[in-house]
């Protein structure tokens, strides 16, 4: 199930961090801001249960999360894209997945894995700025199902319609939002028109 999660805002913070001229420092908060700016339809559907709870006058009722969640951002590039969550959601507990993209093969390298020991009763936000073949979402999913996951999503801010086809036939009920849908990927495996390589601009270790 794809999402497209259109919005003004989205747009126009999109628009001035793919330009090659916004400087690293921008390029991080323009992404924590989308990602911010996510958060209400990525969460849209998280179960709620009616709680009693008092206000200065009276008792009341009122609605509180009934399941931990968990954000997963993948490395590096999910970083910056997990502090525009954690923002609106300081409770969720964070996983870290380390994947590199093999720039030969194009396959994603793992390197690094670190959960809370119980994932089967929570909710699951994978959070990776980049969807281009997919590799390394369907990585990231596969290990963190193998580690017990039952309830999860993912989260993007610029998909390849490559990367969407092969993630949704690799998971056909995981729910994938993205700000952005572009056109294609190049030869090198690069999102078109895209933004570069989001982790070397998030932390300036391009050329
Ligand atoms: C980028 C991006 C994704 C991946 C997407 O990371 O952040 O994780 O590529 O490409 P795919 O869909 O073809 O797998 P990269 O591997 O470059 O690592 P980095 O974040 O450390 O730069
Ligand atoms: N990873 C990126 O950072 N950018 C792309 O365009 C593709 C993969």
């Amino acid at each position: 199930m794809f999402q497209m999660i259109d919005h003004p805002l989205i747009a126009d913070e999109l628009t001035r961090l793919r330009d090659p001229l916004c400087p690293s420092p921008e390029f991080r908060q323009r992404v924590r801001r989308i990602a911010s700016l996510m958060v209400a339809a990525v969460t849209v559907d998280l179960a709620t249960e009616v709680v009693e709870c008092n206000t200065p006058l009276e008792i009341t009722s009122g609605g509180k999360l009934t399941r931990g969640i968990i954000l997963v951002p993948v490395l590096r590039a999910g970083l910056a894209f997990l502090d525009g969550f954690l923002d609106l959601m300081p409770q969720a507990a964070v996983a870290h997945i380390g994947l590199a993209r093999n720039e030969k093969t194009l396959l994603p390298e793992s390197y690094y894995m670190k959960h809370p020991p119980v994932l089967a009763e929570k909710d699951i936000i994978i959070l990776d700025p980049m969807l281009a073949t997919g590799g390394s979402a369907i990585e990231a999913v596969r290990s963190l199902r193998e580690a017990g996951a039952r309830s999860l999503r993912f989260a993007c801010m610029v998909a390849a319609p490559e990367g969407v086809a092969a993630l949704s036939d690799a998971f056909p009920e995981l729910p994938i939002f993205a700000a952005a849908l572009d056109r294609c990927l190049n030869e090198r495996g690069y999102i078109l028109p895209g933004l570069g390589d989001a982790g070397d601009r998030m932390f300036g270790t391009g050329i």
